[in-house]
């Protein structure tokens, strides 16, 4: 289940292109995250795939003409349009964005375009020559001023066989614009969050890193359901093995240093900042210019140097009133940058903790040496790399919260609450 999906009522559209039959594929998607999926089709898409796939993936009633009646006897389109959260055309053809934009309605898809106030997101599938062509990108641009959102094709191989622009967006694509939009005006809308993610990576020559097990898995589902209640995002990844999410805004940072840089310019206006990475706190002390050789060593050793803790330097620029003393941090960041914006609220700062053993305690002195707002303690090995975790969140307070074990998506959920509470 995805929390902002859930008990929504999306009504999809389905015009005649090939990409029909990735249609079905969305369908299932929406339906398995707890939405009620609507489907409307033209004639021509039923040529592509028949009301019957979508009326067994969704166990909803599917209308394929504007004279269609539901089994209430109430006009299909209209009912449609009228109980939509969000209407999504995928695929959206040439000739059905030329007919909204001009608000002709004589099929299920256009007419329930017209009659609905829903958000507008449309995936186009059509030729490259077709997507090209002025007129296309007239009505496409007409669409958006008037607040439809376009989820851009991509470069592949069409239904003619020739390989260009016009392909239908992936799915995942399509799916997270829907998230995004839907949450829009959402309870963290106006407030930029800064979220790390994965593993660093510490070079040791050009072949060879020291790196950890992290996935990327909590940071991700952390940035997404931020996204899904209308914050901004900044979504700061180290390495990791996720795909990357539409609407947020991703920065690269490969090593602990790297990692630093960009949490300190990226909290400059934000309003909480959460660090699930798995930062490494040490690297070596020398990167070879070249691969090491073996030799005959039997053993060889590793220099090893701390690299810099981002939490606490993030303490220090609270405390300091955000003077940057670090000199290894570019100068472009010295000096002028803030905690938090100018909207004048304090930065909400929320750690993890990984531990083997004795992990509440541990918990405690990070959350105290760090100076978090709150601290998320899970467990070492369950919490790398599974799409459940088992997590104790303990408050600067002292309030502590054990929570049983759930998917990352939902204690994202619960930790997005908690930034919530205090903003
Ligand atoms: O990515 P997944 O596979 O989904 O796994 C998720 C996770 C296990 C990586 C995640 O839930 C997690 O626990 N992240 C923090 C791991 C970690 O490095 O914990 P730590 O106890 O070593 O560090 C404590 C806190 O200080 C963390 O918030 C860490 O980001 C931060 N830190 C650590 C070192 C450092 N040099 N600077 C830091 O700011």
């Amino acid at each position: 289940m995805i929390r902002i999906l859930k008990n929504k009522t999306l009504l999809l559209g389905i015009t005649g292109s090939i990409a029909a039959f990735k249609a079905a594929g969305l369908a299932s998607q929406l339906t398995q995250a707890g939405a009620a999926v609507d489907v409307v089709m033209t004639r021509e898409a039923t040529q592509f795939v028949g009301p019957l796939t979508f009326e067994s993936l969704t166990h909803r009633h599917v209308v394929t003409d504007v004279m269609a009646l539901l089994p209430d006897s109430t006009i299909g389109h209209v009912a449609m349009a009228k109980r939509a959260h969000i209407f999504v055309i995928a695929p959206a053809t040439a000739h059905t964005i030329a007919k909204i934009a001009h608000g002709l309605a004589d099929d299920a898809v256009s007419a329930t375009a017209l009659d609905t106030r829903a958000p507008l997101v449309i995936a186009p599938a059509m030729e490259t020559g077709m997507w090209e062509n002025a007129v296309t990108q007239e009505n496409v641009a007409k669409l958006v001023a008037r607040g439809a959102v376009v989820v851009e094709p991509g470069i592949g191989r069409l239904a003619s066989g020739a390989s260009g622009k016009g392909r239908m967006a992936d799915v995942d694509d399509i799916v997270d614009t829907i998230r995004a939009v839907l949450g829009r005006g959402g309870d963290l809308a106006n407030r930029k969050i800064v979220v790390t993610a994965g593993g660093t990576q510490e070079p040791i020559d050009p072949v060879r890193v020291i790196a950890n097990h992290s996935s990327g898995k909590m940071g991700f589902a952390l940035a997404e359901g931020a996204r899904d209640r209308g914050a901004r995002v900044t979504l700061i990844a180290g390495v990791h093995s996720q795909r990357v999410p539409r609407g947020i805004e991703l920065v690269e940072a490969t090593s602990a240093c790297e990692m630093r840089d960009a949490v300190l310019r990226e909290i400059a206006d934000a309003d909480a900042l959460i660090m699930a990475a798995a930062v490494a706190d040490f690297r070596p002390a020398q990167q070879a210019e070249h691969k090491i050789k073996k030799g005959q060593a039997e053993t060889i050793a590793l220099e090893l140097v701390r690299n810099p803790d981002i939490l606490a330097k993030v303490a220090e620029r609270r405390k300091k009133g955000n003077k940057v003393e670090d000199p290894a941090i570019s100068p472009a960041l010295a000096g002028g940058a803030r905690v938090s914006g100018g909207n004048g609220r304090n930065l909400v700062v929320i750690g993890f903790a990984a531990e083997t053993n004795d992990l509440l305690a541990n918990a405690r002195a990070k959350l105290e040496a760090k100076n978090l707002d709150l601290i998320v303690a899970n467990p070492v090995p369950q919490s790398f790399g599974n799409d459940l975790d088992q997590a104790t969140l303990i408050e600067r307070g002292g309030a502590v919260t054990e929570l049983p074990p759930m998917p990352k998506e939902e204690l994202a959920e619960k930790i997005l609450d908690f930034v919530n509470t205090l903003r």
